[in-house]
C-alpha cells in the first residue's frame, strides 16, 4: 500500500514536473499559458468567431485573463485557473495544448462539437483539474484509463457523446469525485465502483450495455427492477441535494465570520502588564519588522504581542490597516486578534502559536530534543507554501510578504505551520503599491533578500519567492542561512551561494541534513531539494511561482495526506466582492476617526 502511494506520490512529480526537477535553470514564465490559449485558439474551428477578443498581441501581464471564457488565478497575472468555452459550435479535436497551461484546474467545453479521442494521456494534460465538463460533444473511442491519474477531479462529465468500450474500474480509485456522469454514449460492460459516491442510474442512462450497482446486476439474471434500486437511487439523490445544502451553508457561515468579529483595539496597559513591560523573557523572536513577545493575561490566555520597530503611520491609517489585516483570514496565516496604538506604540496581538517559530525548533535545538523528522519537515514546507501561494495568488489585492525567513513561519500545538508579518511592509512603508519600492533600502533579513533586489530596489513576487526557498533550504540542509556549518573554512557566503556551488559542481547530494539520510525518504529529499533550489536561482524570471512551488511540494508529499480535500485554492467568485466590502470597512473605519 505505502509503496503504491508512493509510486502515485512520484507519478505526480514526474509527470507535468519533470522538465522542471531536471535543473536549477530550467525556465518558467508566464509564456507557458500564453502558448497554451494559441495552440487552444489554432486547433479549434471558431465558425461564429467566439474567441475573436482572443488578441495576444498585448503583453501586458494579466491580458489573457480579459479573454471570454478565461479565468486566472490572479486577474494581474497571465496563469489560467479556468476554461469555460460551453455552447460556442467549436469544432476540432481535444485541444492538447492545454498541457501548457499547467495550472488548469476546471475545463468546460461541453455542448460543442469536438470529434475524435479523449488522449490517452490525459493526465499529462490536465494534471490538476477538478472538473472536467465534455458533455454534448461528438468525441468517440474510449475512455483513457489515464484519466484516474488525474487525482484531484471532483467532476467529470462525458455524457452525450460517442464514447465506446468500458468505463476504466480505475476511476473508482478517484478519492475526491463528487459527480460522474456518462449517460447517452455507447458504453458498454461493469460501471465502477466509487468507494465514496453513490451514483444514481440517470449518470449510466442510454448506453449500449451498462451493468453492475445501481444498474441491473452484471450476471444478467433477469432480475426485474427492485424497490431497492428505486430508493438506491433516490437516497443517492438527496445525499447529493444534501451536499450541496451543506457546502452551501459552509460557504455562507464563511462569510459571515469574515465580518463577524474584526480585530479588536487594546489597551497598552494590558498588554504591558501581560508582557511584564515587555521583559526581555518574553521575547519570542526579533526581526526587521519588530520584537514578538509571549503574553499572558490574567485569566491565564496566552497571546503573542508583535511591537513595531517604528511606523510612519498616523494613528488614523493604522487603525484602517488593522481592519483590512483583520479580514485577511486563512488556514496558514497566524489569526491577528487585536492591536494597540497609543504615542509611538505599534502593538499587534495575534493567537499565540505554542510551538514558537521555525527558526528555533531548526536551529536551536537542545541537547536533549530529538531534531525535527523528515515527515514533519516536509508537512511544514508544504503548510507554508499553501499560505504563501494564498497571499500571492488568491487574497485580492496580492500581499508580498517581503519579509519570509524561518522567523515568520510559526508552529502551532500540532505543529501546523502559520505565517506571520504578512501585510507589516506596507505597514512600514507609507508609499505603497503592490509592486512597490523600498522606502528604507533595508528589509529583509540577511541571508534571504533575492540578489536583484540590490539592483532593482523592488519588491516583487519572485523576490518572496527567492526568500521561502532559503527556508526551504533550511528545512532540507538544517543549515543556517547565513552561515553553512558543514561548508570548507574557506566558504564564506550564504547557505542560498553554497547551494548554488555545489549544485554547478553536481554535488547537490552534499547538502541534505545526514539526520535524514538513509532512512527510505532519500528520494523525496532529493526532488524536495531540486525544488528549493529552483527558487534560488540568481535569474528571478526562471524561479516558479508560489503557486508551483506549493504544487511541487505538495505531489512530493502526496503519500502522507498532510493535505485535505479543499486542497486546491479555488479563488471564490466572491472574493472581489468581499475585498470591495473590506474597502468600506476600512474607509468607514478611517472616517469615523
Ligand atoms: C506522462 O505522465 C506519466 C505518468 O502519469 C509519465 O510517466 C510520463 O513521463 C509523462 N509524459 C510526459 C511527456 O510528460
Ligand atoms: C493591454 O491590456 C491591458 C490590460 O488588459 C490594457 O490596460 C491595455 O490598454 C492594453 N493595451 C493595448 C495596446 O491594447
Ligand atoms: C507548449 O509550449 C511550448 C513553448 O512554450 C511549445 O514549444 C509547445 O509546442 C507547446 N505544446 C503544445 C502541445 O502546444
Ligand atoms: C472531425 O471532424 C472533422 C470535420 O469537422 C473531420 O475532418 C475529421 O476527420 C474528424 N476527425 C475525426 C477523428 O473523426
Ligand atoms: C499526449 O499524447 C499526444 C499524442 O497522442 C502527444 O502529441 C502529446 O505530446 C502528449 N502529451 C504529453 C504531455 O505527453
Ligand atoms: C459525429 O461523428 C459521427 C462519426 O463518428 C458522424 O457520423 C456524425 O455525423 C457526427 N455528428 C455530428 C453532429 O457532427
Ligand atoms: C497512472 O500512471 C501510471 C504511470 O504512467 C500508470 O502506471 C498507472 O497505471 C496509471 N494509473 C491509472 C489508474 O491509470
Ligand atoms: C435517455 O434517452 C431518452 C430518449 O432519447 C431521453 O428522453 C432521456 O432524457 C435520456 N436520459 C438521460 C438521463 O439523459
Amino acid at each position: 500500500m505505502n509503496m503504491e502511494m508512493n509510486s502515485r506520490a512520484l507519478t505526480v512529480l514526474f509527470g507535468g514536473f519533470m522538465w522542471l526537477l531536471l535543473s536549477c535553470s530550467s525556465s518558467y514564465g508566464l509564456q507557458s499559458d500564453i502558448d497554451c490559449l494559441k495552440s487552444l485558439k489554432g486547433s479549434l474551428e471558431d465558425p461564429f468567431n467566439y474567441l475573436g477578443s482572443w488578441n495576444f498581441d498585448n503583453t501586458t501581464e494579466g491580458s489573457i485573463c480579459k479573454f471570454t471564457g478565461i479565468d486566472c488565478w490572479h486577474p494581474d497575472e497571465n496563469k489560467v485557473l479556468n476554461i469555460r468555452l460551453s455552447d460556442m459550435a467549436l469544432k476540432g479535436g481535444f485541444p492538447l495544448g492545454l498541457q501548457n497551461c499547467t495550472a488548469l484546474t476546471g475545463l468546460d467545453l461541453s455542448s460543442n462539437k469536438l470529434n475524435g479521442t479523449i488522449p490517452s494521456n490525459i493526465s499529462n494534460i490536465t494534471k490538476f483539474v477538478t472538473s472536467f465538463d465534455l458533455s454534448s460533444n461528438n468525441l468517440s473511442g474510449g475512455i483513457p484509463k489515464d484519466l484516474a491519474n488525474c487525482s484531484y477531479l471532483n467532476i467529470i462529465k462525458l455524457d452525450s457523446n460517442q464514447l465506446t468500450g468500458q468505463i476504466p474500474a480505475e476511476l473508482g480509485l478517484l478519492a475526491r469525485i463528487k459527480t460522474f456522469s456518462v449517460a447517452n454514449n455507447l458504453l458498454s460492460g461493469p460501471v465502477p465502483r466509487f468507494s465514496n459516491l453513490q451514483i444514481s442510474a440517470d449518470s449510466y442512462a442510454n448506453n449500449s450495455g451498462l451493468c453492475g450497482t445501481p444498474l441491473p446486476n452484471c450476471q444478467a439474471t433477469s432480475k426485474k427492477t427492485s424497490p431497492g434500486v428505486i430508493i438506491g437511487a433516490a437516497i443517492a439523490g438527496l445525499t447529493i441535494t444534501a451536499l450541496g445544502v451543506g457546502i452551501g451553508m459552509i460557504l455562507f457561515s464563511r462569510r459571515l465570520s469574515m465580518f463577524e468579529k474584526s480585530v479588536s483595539k487594546m489597551r497598552l496597559g494590558d498588554l504591558m502588564k501581560a508582557t511584564n513591560n515587555f521583559s526581555k523573557d518574553h521575547i519570542i523572536g526579533s526581526g526587521s519588522t519588530g520584537t514578538m513577545y509571549r503574553a499572558v493575561l490574567e485569566d491565564g490566555t496566552s497571546l503573542m504581542v508583535k511591537r513595531l520597530q517604528d511606523t510612519q503611520h498616523s494613528e488614523k491609517e493604522f487603525a484602517s490597516e488593522m481592519a483590512t489585516l483583520g479580514n485577511v483570514k486563512n488556514h496558514n496565516l497566524v489569526p491577528l486578534l487585536g492591536f494597540c496604538v497609543a504615542k509611538k506604540e505599534r502593538l499587534l496581538v495575534y493567537k499565540h502559536m505554542p510551538n514558537g517559530t521555525l527558526h528555533d525548533r531548526l536551529h536551536l535545538v537542545n541537547e536533549g530534543d530529538k531534531s525535527m523528522d523528515w515527515p514533519l519537515r516536509l508537512k511544514i514546507g508544504i503548510g507554508a507554501a499553501k499560505g504563501f501561494a494564498w497571499l500571492h495568488h488568491n487574497c485580492n489585492p496580492r500581499i508580498i510578504h517581503r519579509n519570509i525567513s524561518s522567523k515568520c513561519i510559526l508552529l502551532d500545538v500540532d505543529f501546523e505551520p502559520k505565517i506571520s508579518d504578512f501585510g507589516l511592509a506596507r505597514l512600514m512603508n507609507p508609499v505603497d503599491t503592490h509592486l512597490s519600492t523600498f522606502v528604507n533600502g533595508e528589509f529583509g533579513d540577511l541571508g534571504y533578500v533575492a540578489p536583484e533586489y540590490a539592483r532593482t530596489l523592488v519588491a516583487t513576487p519572485k523576490g518572496d519567492v527567492y526568500s521561502f526557498g532559503v527556508v526551504l533550504l533550511e528545512l532540507v540542509t538544517g543549515e543556517r542561512p547565513t552561515y553553512v556549518a558543514k561548508a570548507s573554512d574557506s566558504f564564506k557566503g550564504s547557505l542560498a551561494e553554497w547551494i548554488t556551488e555545489l549544485s554547478s559542481n553536481s554535488q547537490l547530494q552534499d547538502a541534505i541534513d545526514n539526520s535524514l539520510v538513509g532512512k527510505g525518504c532519500d528520494a523525496e529529499l532529493f526532488q524536495f531539494l531540486k525544488v528549493a533550489c529552483n527558487c534560488v536561482v540568481p535569474a528571478h524570471k526562471e524561479r516558479p511561482t508560489m503557486f508551483e512551488v506549493y504544487q511541487l511540494l505538495r505531489a512530493i508529499g502526496e503519500r502522507y495526506n498532510f493535505t485535505t480535500d479543499d486542497e486546491i485554492l479555488m479563488p471564490s467568485d466572491s472574493s472581489n466582492a468581499d475585498f470591495i466590502e473590506e474597502l468600506i470597512v476600512a474607509r468607514e473605519v478611517k472616517a469615523n476617526h
